[in-house]
């Protein structure tokens, strides 16, 4: 593990934050940091956790904290999924297969992204936990097709379908970090953008010697092969998923589906519909259409509109413990994060821990995201609150 994050500097996301703008080129940091256009949504999203504060009861006692719970019927050591996140790769060599490991190893599920650099068997080997399969429909239905059949026999135990990117979203910081020209591998249009990658040569040699990625090893078109990185902006417009769409890929995958992107009640009943098993209320990390709720604001409508039918999650700013307590407090069943653990470095394998004190010199990033402690505070009780525990938060207008 790098000595940055080892550092007792590092021990909270917004701390490990600023380990990762230090350590990786601009134009890596700002594509995990950045969001759509003017990146409202993205702030808003951590602005509607910090608008929420509790009303604890106090002088009970406080039995040790239980913060196991089910999702679609596996149990996890604690309510938090690690949700995809595409590329992970460029901020860490192996990068999912790193995520995937540390999440099995804290007992939590990960999701990982069809636009990996790692190959979904190898992810899949890489965990002794729950992984999940995020589907994009890029490289069109066959390709899907034969992702499926490959998550289904390397033991992918759930599919996440992302329905809100009918187009790549406007991000204006990779246009000016020179993205698409650095895909080009074209040397007059990639120049003037090179010196980002150059001044952190510590993270271009790894980036070297882990492959220097260009291609998508989860996206093999027929007759292609591998889909090229520089590909992917256009393949997403071309590869917009509808609700139709979920009839064929109910078909494909007897597991369960986990639709991801739901921002209204209405969308929240035509999952329902479609016959999923759980829905995940996000607006992409404020990456896609900016100008969206925040999602802690979306939750009440959606869970109104489907009651029990669904599990519903939610992911968009969740940065501590406490927004995970939160999220649960308005009746999320567990949330998913991305960029909390997308701005680390995995701890290395063999000091890994699974969710105790050690946890905090090994993983300080899942220790920061331990809801225990809010939990200790807040409850004076029982388990993971419960939706009918919602008495105990007061959101500020
Ligand atoms: C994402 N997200 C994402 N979602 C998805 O369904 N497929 C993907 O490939 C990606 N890729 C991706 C890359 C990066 C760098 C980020 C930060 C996010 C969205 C992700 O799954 C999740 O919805 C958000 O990250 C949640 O917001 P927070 O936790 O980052 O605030």
């Amino acid at each position: 593990m790098s000595r940055s994050v080892q550092s007792p500097r590092v021990i909270n996301i917004e701390d490990l934050r600023r380990a990762a703008k230090r350590r990786l080129p601009r134009v890596v940091f700002d594509y995990i940091d950045g969001g759509a256009e003017g990146e409202l949504t993205l702030r808003a999203n951590c602005r509607a956790f910090e608008a929420v504060t509790f009303r604890p009861r106090c002088a009970v006692a406080t039995p040790a904290c239980d913060l196991r719970t089910t999702v679609l019927g596996i149990p996890l050591s604690m309510p938090l999924i690690l949700a995809p996140v595409g590329s992970s790769r460029l901020m860490y060599p192996r990068g999912e297969e790193a995520a995937a490991r540390a999440a099995g190893a804290a007992g939590i599920a990960y999701a990982l992204s069809t636009l990996s650099g790692c190959r979904l068997e190898d992810v899949a080997a890489a965990s002794k936990g729950v992984v999940w399969y995020q589907l994009y429909l890029v490289g069109g239905r066959d390709c899907a097709l034969s992702a499926i059949e490959r998550a289904r026999a390397a033991g992918f135990s759930a599919l996440v379908v992302t329905i809100d990117t009918p187009v790549a979203g406007l991000r204006e910081r990779d246009m000016r970090n020179g993205v698409k020209e650095l895909l080009s591998r074209k040397l007059v249009g990639m120049l003037p953008f090179v010196n980002q990658l150059l001044t952190k040569p510590r993270w271009l040699m790894s980036f070297l010697v882990d492959g220097g990625l260009m291609k998508f090893p989860n996206v093999a078109i027929p007759g292609q092969g591998p889909m090229l990185y520089a590909d992917v902006t256009t393949a997403l417009e071309q590869s917009m998923v509808s609700w139709d769409d979920l009839g064929w890929i109910r078909e494909a995958w007897s597991g369960p589906i986990v639709i991801k992107g739901v921002h209204t009640g209405d969308d929240a009943c035509r999952a329902v519909d479609a016959g999923a098993d759980a829905l995940v209320v996000s607006n992409h990390g404020g990456r896609q259409l900016d100008g969206v709720a925040p999602t802690l604001r979306m939750l009440p409508e959606v869970l109104a509109s489907v009651g029990d039918r669904i599990e519903v999650l939610l992911d968009g700013g969740i940065r501590r413990g406490s927004d995970i307590v939160k999220a649960l407090c308005f009746g999320a069943r567990a949330v998913l994060a991305g960029r909390a653990y997308a701005y680390g470095q995995p701890p290395h394998p063999d000091t890994q821990s699974g969710g105790n004190d050690k946890c905090h010199h090994a993983h300080p990033h899942a220790y920061a995201m331990r809801p225990d402690h809010h939990l200790g505070m807040i409850y004076q009780s029982q388990n993971v609150p419960e939706r009918k525990k919602c008495e105990n938060y007061t959101r500020d207008a």
